[in-house]
């Protein structure tokens, strides 16, 4: 977007009413045949603006685009979204991200995506990415951990993504071990962490996150393993996805600033408090076999899920399918 339409955009935030065509083109720095000519052009990326001869322009509705100057103008924190990159269409915002790490990108750097061409899941899936309906959203951070503790933000992605559905939506979600997000046992949100370490230390990690929210039910592929949903088809309302975007990043910023200053503690209470298994029993199964069963004991410093068996004994599950009975 053209700078000076950005900074239209921003006056009309700024003031609650009309903006006088003079008030614009001074701020601006610009004639009033050039202001009309931004406000013609915002029109035409859909932007709704009133305009009276006696009072100017008002805006009355925006677009559901994904505009990095509208998603940074909300951002509250110090850290995340420092630098952010909006793109129409990529192969996959977690490749980018990797890239822009590797070539020295600051922590905080996010890539958005309006479309992916070749969105990637867990254990080399497709994440299904329609153009106009969902976020696709990756963040480069630096922590100072150890490698075995990078799991720990794949738990703190989770929670940042549950934070922001309850604030945007009606819904309650809750979190399936390892990092799946649902509501009402389907699958809205996924997580895919990607890490560059050496054996003593982390150069990055990106945190990649998919979040279903306006996409309806004849976008999914018909061959999805499991239930999947969208927030739209949950609440019956759509999600303004940049007011989302902005959500998911204050609150990835508030997690990650309490993470590096107390340790994974809040987080894994946080997790625990949303986790679809709290207080009952699980089985996992690896190949189709059930190997383990007890009752969910919460998650160790590692990531991985503790099992109380009838026994007494308390099971570590590294890997494997786990299911609520
Ligand atoms: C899963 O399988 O549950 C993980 C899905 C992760 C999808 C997101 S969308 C943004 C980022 N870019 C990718 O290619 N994948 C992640």
């Amino acid at each position: 977007m053209h700078q000076k339409s950005s900074e239209i955009l921003r006056l009309f935030r700024s003031e609650s009413g009309f903006v006088s065509g003079e008030a614009i083109s001074r701020e601006l720095g610009v004639s009033r045949t050039a202001v009309w000519k931004h406000i013609s052009t915002l029109r035409r990326a859909g932007y709704r603006i009133e305009a009276l001869p006696s009072r100017g322009y008002r805006l009355l509705s925006a677009p559901d685009i994904l505009v990095a100057q509208e998603i940074t103008a909300v951002l509250d924190g110090s850290r995340i979204g420092k630098y952010l990159e909006c793109l129409q269409q990529t192969a996959s915002t977690n490749a980018d991200a990797m890239r822009l790490a590797e070539a020295g990108a600051v922590e905080g750097t996010v890539v958005i995506a309006d479309a992916q061409t070749d969105g990637k899941g867990r254990r080399g899936r497709v994440w299904s990415s329609p153009a106009g309906v969902n976020l696709y959203c990756s963040i480069v951070l630096r922590p100072q951990i150890l490698p075995h503790e990078a799991p720990q933000l794949t738990f703190l992605s989770a929670v940042a993504v549950a934070q922001a559905i309850e604030l945007n939506s009606s819904c309650t979600p809750t979190i399936k071990w390892p990092n799946d997000i649902l509501i009402d046992g389907k699958k809205v949100a996924g997580l895919l962490n990607e890490m560059s370490a050496e054996t003593d230390g982390i150069n990055c990690v990106v945190l990649g996150i998919g979040v279903n929210l306006n996409m309806t039910v004849d976008q999914f592929p018909a061959d999805l393993r499991s239930p999947a949903t969208s927030l739209l088809i949950e609440s019956r309302v759509r999600v303004v996805r940049s007011r989302f975007a902005a959500s998911l990043l204050n609150a990835l910023d508030r997690l990650y600033n309490d993470f590096l200053a107390s340790g994974f503690g809040p987080v894994r209470e946080e997790w625990q408090r949303r986790c679809n298994a709290t207080g009952r029993q699980m089985v996992m199964s690896e190949g189709g076999v059930d190997r383990v069963s007890g009752l969910f004991a919460g998650i160790d410093a590692d990531g991985s899920l503790l099992l109380r068996t009838e026994e007494g004994v308390l099971e570590r599950i590294i890997s494997g399918d786990v299911r609520v009975i």
